[in-house]
């Protein structure tokens, strides 16, 4: 078995378990010094805060749980031992943003027990890193505590200033993720609020999260009073909110904090939080991009279901493997292959998994696919029908093995059975059973209305990508994804891991759904790829739109895999500028995007090694380009750059810059 990781474990248990801590408070530093956790106990109730160079930015806040007919398990303790540690590794991801993670914390684990009858155990685990903290519940194996169920977690962090938010609502129609971000200060947040949410204020970055959800409720935030979030566990249709058995441990609670917004982007403390691969031998796991049969059911030139607009046919399917194989991408999705689509899929889900329509000839699109060096990626839209999928889901995976299908989207569109929550414990079970079995035939996994990403691609590599935000798709038949939308998902929905926002769209004013259109330029449009980092990333357009068009070679062009990220310069909501280096050549490639307004942007290349020359290859809004009333004007021009150069670029309203930096002064 390769080993990816642990090119440097130091784990040092500094001291022996405090023999009784005597209730006195307990403190954990992070290695910098900068962070500071701090757990007490007031009358027996434990609460943690956190300071950043002395200063508070999480209050005293509650730790504990409510559970089903039993005694609260949040008051009357005592502290029986504060065990520190601290690790130094530094791991390799099979694929991502970033070849290698340094995994550096100290951590503090409290063994929390009742004082009287029950003498129930609680431990909490606080690891300090340099870019925030994580903290997990342990409840062990004992006595008086074996199966049971948390009817409320009481995790509290309560912001020392009342910082402004960017938030989306956390119950909804629209899947618990597919919303636009709404901006406020947290003293004025009036409803439930999804995770990643991202805090900013005097200076300060701040991203409470959740990393490794398996076997628990997500989580979400609820305002209380003042400044004070508290954790609030989706529940199951029947109100619980965890059915748990000791021994458990929580998915871990996180808050990033940073001084400058693209810090919490180059942070991988979520990642770091769950655990090594598990799935051993990965190397048939590979980032890349895709076309396939889809934008054309949603901008309704083609058809999901069978017929004369029918959009997965053979023939179809063909001309879309062809176009992969002459433009560098390696894989084509088909949406509509199946049985099912009939009628109002979004209400039955009575899909076959099995069972592809009479125009898609499977094993002649898996031969032709196979003899073009093409992947194919299998598509189950379960509607919300989760019997239905379940039922099927062994058959399902045989089908893929047989047709040599190693990549796979999946949907979960509309309401689940009669209560249950995308985040709940029910579907957090559901996509994680997905995930392993996906695992085992060796397929690759792209969830759409997914469960939130919490960092499980370091022990399941197979979990490439989810969309759980307002993706392009949007744009084909709603009031679409203003401007901001995508220079505010890079410091939010992202910073729980990879985004299938399906861009690269060049026919930006489609006429064929009446008034609907894309909010950008074409040359944001080349940018997302690099801003919005995703293993697969789909060219979304339909492929004639794509030909004779010198704009498309960047598409050509640009990795999904990265050695290197860095965030060159952000502004929430308004701009972003991000470099990322191919992990298979020398070359950079830099995406910079802006809201509706036009500005210049000043790039330092200041990170390309010393003396070495590049060419710029840049595709840039052309003249006069305007999101609203010339989208896709496009000035491709090349410049010989090095480390000294200051490049100025020009953004449109609404638009984008997209760069690639070639190794060597000539092309
Ligand atoms: C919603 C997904 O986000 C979209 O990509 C897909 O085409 C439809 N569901 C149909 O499955
Ligand atoms: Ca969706």
């Amino acid at each position: 078995m390769k080993a990816f990781y642990c090119t440097l474990i130091l784990i040092t248990t500094l001291l022996a378990p405090a023999a009784k801590a005597a209730d006195k408070p307990a403190e954990v530093t992070s290695p910098d010094r900068t962070l500071q956790v701090r757990v007490t106990l007031k009358n027996g109730i434990p609460f943690y805060n956190v300071t950043r160079n002395g200063q508070p930015v999480i209050n005293d806040s509650r730790l504990g749980f409510v559970l089903k007919d039993l005694p609260a398990l949040d008051h009357d303790f005592t502290i029986t031992s504060a065990t520190p540690a601290t690790k130094d590794e530094t791991w390799t991801q099979p694929w991502g943003e970033v070849k290698t993670i340094r995994n550096h914390y100290n951590s503090l684990t409290i063994t929390l027990e009742e004082k009287s009858a029950l003498k129930r155990k609680l431990l909490v685990t606080f690891r300090v890193y340099n870019d925030g903290i994580g903290f997990r519940y342990e409840i062990p194996q004992q006595a008086n505590l074996k199966s049971f169920i948390i009817m409320d977690e009481l995790t509290e962090f309560a912001l020392a200033q009342d910082l402004a938010a960017w938030w989306i609502p956390a119950y909804g129609e629209e899947m618990d993720s597919e919303y636009l971000y709404r901006h406020n200060r947290v003293s004025e947040l009036k409803e439930k609020v999804f995770t990643p949410l991202t805090l900013e204020g005097n200076g300060l970055y701040v991203s409470i999260h959740e990393a490794a959800l398996i076997d628990y409720a997500g989580m979400d935030l609820d305002r209380t009073t003042g400044n004070t979030l508290k954790t609030d566990l989706v529940p199951w249709a029947n109100g619980n909110r965890v059915e748990a058995t000791a021994p458990m441990k929580s998915p871990w609670r996180t808050i990033q904090i940073a001084s400058k917004p693209g810090d919490l982007v180059t942070s991988y403390l979520i990642l770091n939080l769950n655990e090594p691969n598990s799935l051993g031998d990965v190397s048939w796991i590979k980032p890349g991009k895709y076309n396939g049969i889809w934008w054309g059911m949603h901008i309704k030139t083609n058809t999901w279901e069978g017929g004369p607009q029918h959009g997965a046919t053979t023939a179809n399917m063909k001309e879309m493997i062809d176009f992969a194989s002459r433009h560098n991408l390696s894989a084509v999705l088909a949406e509509g292959w199946n049985e099912g689509w009939e009628g109002d899929w979004t209400v039955s889900g009575n899909f076959s998994f099995t069972k592809p329509y009479a125009d898609y000839d499977i094993a002649e699109i898996s031969r032709y696919a196979k003899e073009k060096n093409i992947g194919l990626i299998a598509h189950h839209e379960t509607g919300g029908n989760i019997a239905n999928y379940d039922r099927q889901l062994e058959d399902a995976f045989k089908f893929c093995q047989q047709y040599d299908i190693h990549r796979l989207k999946t949907g979960y569109v509309n309401k689940l059975p009669a209560g249950e929550h995308h985040q709940g414990q029910y579907m957090v079970r559901h996509y994680h059973k997905v995930m392993e079995t996906a695992a085992r035939y060796k397929v690759m996994l792209d969830v759409h209305e997914p469960i939130k990403d919490t960092g499980l691609r370091r022990t399941y590599p197979n979990m490439m990508t989810r969309e759980g935000a307002r993706g392009t798709e949007y744009e084909a038949w709603s009031t679409g994804n203003p401007p901001e939308h995508t220079v505010i998902l890079p410091f939010t929905r992202c910073l729980g891991g990879p985004l299938d926002y399906t861009p690269g769209i060049f026919d930006i004013q489609f006429k064929t759904t009446g008034t609907f259109r894309v909010h950008t330029t074409l040359a944001k449009q080349l940018a997302l790829y690099v801003v919005i980092y995703s293993p697969f990333q789909m060219a979304a357009d339909l492929p004639q739109n794509y030909e004779n068009k010198p704009a498309f070679k960047f598409i050509e062009d640009v990795p999904t895999d990265w050695e290197d990220t860095k965030v060159l310069q952000a502004e929430i909501g308004k701009y972003v500028t991000i470099a990322r280096k191919d992990r298979n050549s020398n070359d950079w490639y830099i995406g910079s995007i802006t809201n509706e307004a036009a500005r210049e942007v000043t790039i330092k290349l200041d990170f390309l090694p010393a003396g070495k020359k590049y060419t710029a290859e840049i595709y840039e809004d052309g003249k006069d380009a305007d999101m609203t009333t010339n989208p896709l004007p496009v000035s491709i021009h090349q410049q010989v750059v090095d480390a000294k150069t200051e490049l100025k670029v020009q953004l449109a309203a609404g638009g984008g810059a997209a760069i690639r930096l070639h190794e060597g002064s000539t092309k």
